[in-house]
């Protein structure tokens, strides 16, 4: 899920101060292990590797680890599992099934029987020693001597392999490579068709491979690409093999060597190639082995021009020191905190290290755009937000093409293909909130309305591809009826879908407003205010109840607490129905009143805090939370900043900072779950700033900064200031706050309200910070832009 990752309002332009080398706060790992030792399973489903912010390239090595259904592939990196590969393409923080692994080499001591290179079990390699890692930049050793330094830029990314002395020195380029799922997974990967072209003099290769599924069940989709090594190989020969990938039955597939060329062909033939320097004339020579890779999705000379253009040297650290630069200069010094001697060094590395994990996707594919022509922003994960307002903008313009010419806006996009969408049409979400905050530039408002109208009007027929896929029933009942799968969650999401919609057609299509905003009611339609909580104390009555097409409840038996596998066909996804019944981002005025006014609401938000609360296993999605509130999935991502609703913003600033503290640490196991393509990240950046965003409204609640002071960049090149003081370790409840200069007693602030345009134009919020937890706010609470009243509890029709 991905919506409430909205809105980081960073900025492209840096600061004019002296540049800082934040990327040596940067922890490359923090999420690449769960709660289980040696483990992703549970963890952040993170990339370890090479890379710059937003890069195509994602270069780090291909794992194995038994006990595959804990192993957790997602990212390519385990921390224990047998190196099966280096690849340039990989995901990082999406959880479901692996995606890429592909376009990859192996260095190798001997290809000498057992070894068959089509079967990786025969020559994958454990690692030894301690992996390196830094910003643009990895290392690991290998069991048979041979070492792997890896670094990445845009579209290339350049390896070295150590061979250890005396060895043999061999690098086998499998394009048939990618990275597996257990077996009889429903999303796996498979190749498709392949081709591969060695230039007579052993040094060069271009070709393609084309590979389709992983975890947004893609269609096939083709990258070239274009390697080169320092030394001509002695001897350099491809070879094809018969169609496997893991696991086939008969007589192990044997590879057969050809000449300069191999393709896949009608028979689907696996191909690749093998490039062998023999071994050193003396055996105490050590040797190294460097090549420089590109890819592109248009063509194999692309994919060798970004091979030159990034990567002109062979020294690889200069490939490290660009990457490093552009992270410096163009992500952290967007927020920018004092890193003097004083401050607080596992503080910085949180900080840091989270700007980095959502800047890894989505990837910027600008000119590499195979399916239609246009300079283009695309996401593989869609609903960034988190960026600067350049990136953003052609991002949100890249939503909208992908409308223009496949039909629907994405949702979980990866490989060129549309993705999985596990509720609303959350493109809807991410439009709205760049439109209510003013974002025009480039943008066709008025096809952006038109796609958003498509979600809205034009059924899917069922589909999980893209736009609603209950939409029928949407239409026919204002609710999704429990023959819907995940009815529930996705009328929760549907309503704030449309409230998006009636929050742009008021500038594109003001006819339209009303008919949106009473959609987006629709979530009261499946409000029984007599369900009772069940094993809780105090019982909590009223709750989001899955109903029938003839509009009676079915709460026989009904735990709102549980939701089965919580799942595509359960009533929820990845949370129960007590969550979900606080998801109403737009109308908390009505939610407050449906829960027993401000005590009734504040009660259960007190409740679904505590430890041992949870009555149902979120399996990966919260590992190790005991509480009903689960910080490590998006549903919940609001829900403790609620209280300022009820002008108890301690209790905001309480629960947020606890979660904050318990769970995001300088660790393997650092985050909540998987990372979302870094959602989880920018949720606790927004923490640490001392505020959170309201999604598809242009409003921040206000927390509590964990710095004492911060120089943000907004809108470009304006500079937002927070300072807090009186922070300190148990300092941290507001006791009063100014902003531009003058008191502000509400607890909350607008993106451009007349009173103050702190996002757009920049200023100062200064909080004064104590121990005591006071009510200091007065006046109006945050606002409920899409707050409808509902007649009676009959049939609802638009
Ligand atoms: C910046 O920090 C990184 C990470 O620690 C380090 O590798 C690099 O050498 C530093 N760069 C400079 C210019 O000091
Ligand atoms: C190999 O690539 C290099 C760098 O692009 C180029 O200069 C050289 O001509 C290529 N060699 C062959 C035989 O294509
Ligand atoms: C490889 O070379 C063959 C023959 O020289 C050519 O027909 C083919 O297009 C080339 N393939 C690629 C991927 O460059
Ligand atoms: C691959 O090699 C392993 C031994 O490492 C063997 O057990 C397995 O059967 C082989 N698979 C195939 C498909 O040949
Ligand atoms: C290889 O096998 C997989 C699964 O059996 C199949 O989906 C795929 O199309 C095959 N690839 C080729 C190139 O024939
Ligand atoms: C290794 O031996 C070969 C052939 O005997 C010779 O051509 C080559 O120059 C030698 N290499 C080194 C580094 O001495
Ligand atoms: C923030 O900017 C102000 C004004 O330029 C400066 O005085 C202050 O030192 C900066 N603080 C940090 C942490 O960079
Ligand atoms: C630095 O911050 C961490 C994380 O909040 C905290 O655990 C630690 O106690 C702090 N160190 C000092 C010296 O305050
Ligand atoms: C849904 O089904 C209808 C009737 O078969 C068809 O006309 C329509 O094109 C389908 N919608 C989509 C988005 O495929
Ligand atoms: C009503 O809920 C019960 C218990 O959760 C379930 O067994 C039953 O199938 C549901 N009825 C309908 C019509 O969905
Ligand atoms: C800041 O950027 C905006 C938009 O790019 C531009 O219109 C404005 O002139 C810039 N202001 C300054 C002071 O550079
Ligand atoms: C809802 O009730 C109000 C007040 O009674 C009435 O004005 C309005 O027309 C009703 N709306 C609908 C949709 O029935």
């Amino acid at each position: 899920m991905i919506w409430p990752k909205l809105c980081l309002i960073a900025a492209s332009a840096q600061l004019a101060t002296a540049q800082t080398n934040y990327s040596q706060y940067v922890n490359p790992f923090i999420g690449s292990e769960g709660p289980i030792a040696g483990y992703a399973y549970g963890g952040g489903d993170i990339f370890v590797g090479g890379a710059v912010p937003f890069g195509v390239v994602k270069l780090g090595i291909d794992t194995w680890e038994d006990r595959i259904d804990i192993a957790t592939l997602n990212g390519g990196y385990t921390p224990n599992g047998v190196v099966t590969g280096v690849s340039m393409m990989h995901e990082s923080g999406t959880g479901g099934c692996p995606k890429y692994g592909v376009v990859s080499q192996m260095p190798l001591a001997s290809v000498a029987s057992p070894v068959n290179i089509l079967n990786d079990t025969t020559y994958w390699q454990k690692r030894v020693g301690t992996d390196e890692a830094t910003v643009g930049y990895f290392h690991t050793d290998l069991e048979d001597g041979i070492s792997i330094s890896l670094a990445g830029a845009r579209h290339a990314g350049i390896m070295q392999y150590d061979f250890p002395p005396g060895a043999e020195q061999h690098v086998l380029v499998d394009v048939s490579h990618f990275l597996p799922d257990p077996p009889g997974g429903f999303c796996t990967q498979y190749y498709v068709d392949g081709s591969i072209n060695i230039s007579d003099d052993g040094k060069n290769y271009t070709g393609y491979g084309t590979y389709a599924g992983g975890f947004n069940l893609g269609a096939p989709y083709t990258v070239y690409f274009c390697g080169e090594f320092d030394t001509a190989a002695v001897e350099a020969k491809t070879f094809t093999g018969q169609n496997t990938t893991r696991i086939v039955n008969g007589p192990p597939p044997q590879p057969t060597f050809g000449g300069n060329s191999a393709q896949a062909g009608s028979e689907g033939y696996r191909v690749g190639a093998l490039f062998s320097w023999g071994a050193p004339n003396t055996s105490s020579e050590a040797s190294i082995v460097s090549s420089r890779v590109g890819i592109s999705f248009i063509s194999k000379e692309k994919a060798c021009a970004f091979k030159d253009s990034e990567i002109s040297s062979w020294d690889q650290q200069e490939t490290v020191k660009a990457a490093q630069d552009e992270w410096n200069r163009d992500i952290f010094s967007t927020i920018q905190v004092d890193t003097g001697p004083e401050a607080n060094q596992t503080l910085l590395t949180l900080l840091y290290s989270s700007l980095y994990f959502m800047h890894l996707m989505p990837s910027d594919r600008t000119g590499e755009n195979p399916l239609w022509e246009r300079d283009t922003f695309r996401n593989t994960f869609s609903l960034s937000h988190l960026i600067q307002p350049k990136a953003y903008e052609s991002q949100i313009r890249g939503l909208i093409d992908i409308w223009r010419h496949q039909g629907f806006m994405p949702d979980g996009r990866s490989g060129n293909d549309n993705g999985l969408t596990q509720g609303g049409s959350n493109a809807d979400n991410v439009l709205a909130d760049a439109y209510v905050k003013g974002l025009r530039g480039a943008i066709d408002w008025q096809d952006g309305y038109a796609a958003m109208v498509k979600d809205a009007e034009v059924s899917t027929n069922g589909s999980n591809k893209e736009g609603r896929g209950a939409l029928d029933d949407w239409l026919t009942y204002g609710y999704l009826t429990l023959n819907s799968e995940r009815s529930i969650s996705r009328t929760v999401e549907y309503s704030a879908n449309d409230f998006a919609l009636s929050q742009v057609a008021k500038g594109e299509k003001p006819e339209d407003v009303e008919k949106y905003l009473k959609r987006s009611a629709g979530w009261q339609l499946l409000w029984d205010p007599n369900v009772p909580s069940v094993n809780t104390t105090p019982i909590f009555k009223g709750f989001l109840t899955p109903r029938s097409a003839d509009g009676t409840f079915n709460s026989s038996d009904y735990n709102p607490a549980t939701c089965g596998v919580c799942s595509w066909p359960s009533i929820t996804y990845e949370g129960t129905p007590f969550e979900y019944s606080f998801v109403i981002p737009h109308d908390v005025e009505t939610l407050i009143g449906l829960m027993g006014d401000s005590d009734g609401f504040e009660s259960r938000l007190d409740y679904i805090f505590l430890p041992n609360t949870s009555q149902t296993n979120l399996g990966a999605n919260g590992v190790g939370i005991t509480s009903i509130m689960n910080i490590g999935n998006e549903p919940d991502f609001a829900t403790p900043y609620l209280y300022n609703y009820i002008n108890k913003q301690w209790k905001s600033v309480n629960q947020s900072r606890a979660l904050g503290n318990q769970y995001f640490r300088n660790a393997p196991f650092g985050v909540p779950g998987n990372s979302d393509s870094g959602a989880l990240n920018s949720w606790f950046i927004w923490q640490m700033l001392g505020m959170y965003p309201i999604v598809s409204q242009p409003v921040y609640l206000l927390g509590s900064p964990w710095f004492s002071d911060i120089n943000m960049t907004v809108n470009g090149n304006s500079t937002l200031r927070i300072t807090a003081d009186g922070l300190g370790k148990e300092t941290y409840f507001v006791q009063s706050v100014k902003i531009n200069g003058a008191a502000w007693e509400q607890n909350w602030f607008g993106h451009d309200s007349p009173e103050q345009r702190l996002m757009v134009d920049g200023g100062t919020i200064e909080f004064v910070l104590g121990s005591d937890p006071v009510e200091w706010e007065r006046g109006d609470v945050p606002p409920s832009p899409g707050h409808v009243i509902l007649n009676g509890t009959g049939k609802y029709r638009v």
